[in-house]
């Protein structure tokens, strides 16, 4: 149980009881969903959230519904204590911790499929995801009801899966990216670094590098196909495995063809060093 003096809710009702207060004080409301296992991506987007709105709602909640059987449901790491203790110091107001009870009851039917940016990449891989990830955010933002909300630009699929499942839903919150958190060595922080032994870290550290070299490539007026073939053999080089490395349309994840880019886009990958998967993006600008 968290010990601090952090306020938390666990039920929908205390949730919105706390809400309704702000509210009623003419407050703005400002949520940052997460799996906890927080680490200054997080919180950067907590603080980011503390600087446009009057209060931040925090969830924490590992989502079963995007964990196909064989991930990592059971391992992903659970750290209430600690998140507790970093998000007290971050100045959050209310962490919202519901059970897989609150959020699935028994009888609970709903999946939300969007298309659009909600195809391919991570979907190729981990077809369940991106409907376990909406249906959530889509209950998670009725229950909360925030005015913002606050998505890291690491998950940068996922943050355009949300935005399209905003506006094709009509939900009344503002969505704002967070950049991604990177370690020393440029490598995007995320929960699933806790996984990777000594010399995994050391390896994982090159992810960004292949990234930024691809577009670094595209921006100096190397063809898309040549630039993803030279990032695609580095990545290769590096990895265990590689589940894709591609340049996108940066607003909507549409394919670009193999030639010199033309607007401003987006490249992505997802790698594989023993069984933790990274993933990883970066703005990629066309030639000027
Ligand atoms: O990015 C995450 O941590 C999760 O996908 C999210 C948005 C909290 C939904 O479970």
């Amino acid at each position: 149980m968290i010990t601090q003096q952090i306020p938390h809710a666990t039920t929908v009702s205390a949730l919105r009881t706390r809400v309704r207060t702000w509210r009623e004080d003419r407050l703005s409301v400002g949520f940052v969903p997460t799996m906890g296992a927080l680490h200054d991506g997080h919180l950067s987007l907590v603080r980011l959230a503390k600087a446009q709105c009057d209060r931040v709602v925090t969830s924490i909640f590992v989502n079963p519904k995007q964990f196909a059987p064989g991930e990592d449901l059971d391992a992903y790491p659970r750290t209430l204590i600690d998140d507790a203790e970093k998000l007290t110091d971050a100045k959050c107001d209310l962490i919202y911790l519901p059970t897989p009870e609150v959020m699935y009851p028994d009888g609970f039917t709903a999946n939300l499929a969007l298309k659009g940016p909600a195809l391919g990449l991570e979907a190729a891989i981990r077809p369940h995801f991106f409907d376990g990830v909406a249906t959530v955010v889509a209950k998670l933002f009725n229950q909360v009801r925030p005015d913002m909300a606050f998505f890291g630009e690491k998950d940068y699929q996922q943050l355009l899966v949300i935005r399209q499942m905003v506006k094709d839903l009509d939900f009344p919150v503002e969505i704002l990216a967070g950049e991604t958190g990177r370690d020393t060595d440029g490598l995007a922080l995320s929960s699933r670094n806790a996984y990777l032994d000594a010399g995994q870290r050391v390896r994982a550290g090159q992810l960004n590098h292949i990234l930024k070299a691809f577009a670094a490539a595209l921006t100096a007026g190397t063809d898309l196909k040549t630039a993803r073939g030279e990032a695609l053999a580095a990545a290769t080089a590096a990895f265990d495995a590689v589940d894709y490395v591609e340049a996108r349309c940066a607003t909507s994840l549409a394919e670009l063809g193999d030639g010199i880019l033309d607007g401003p886009a987006r490249v992505l990958a997802a790698v594989r060093l023993g069984s933790t998967r990274l993933i990883d993006n970066m703005a990629a600008k066309p030639p000027s």
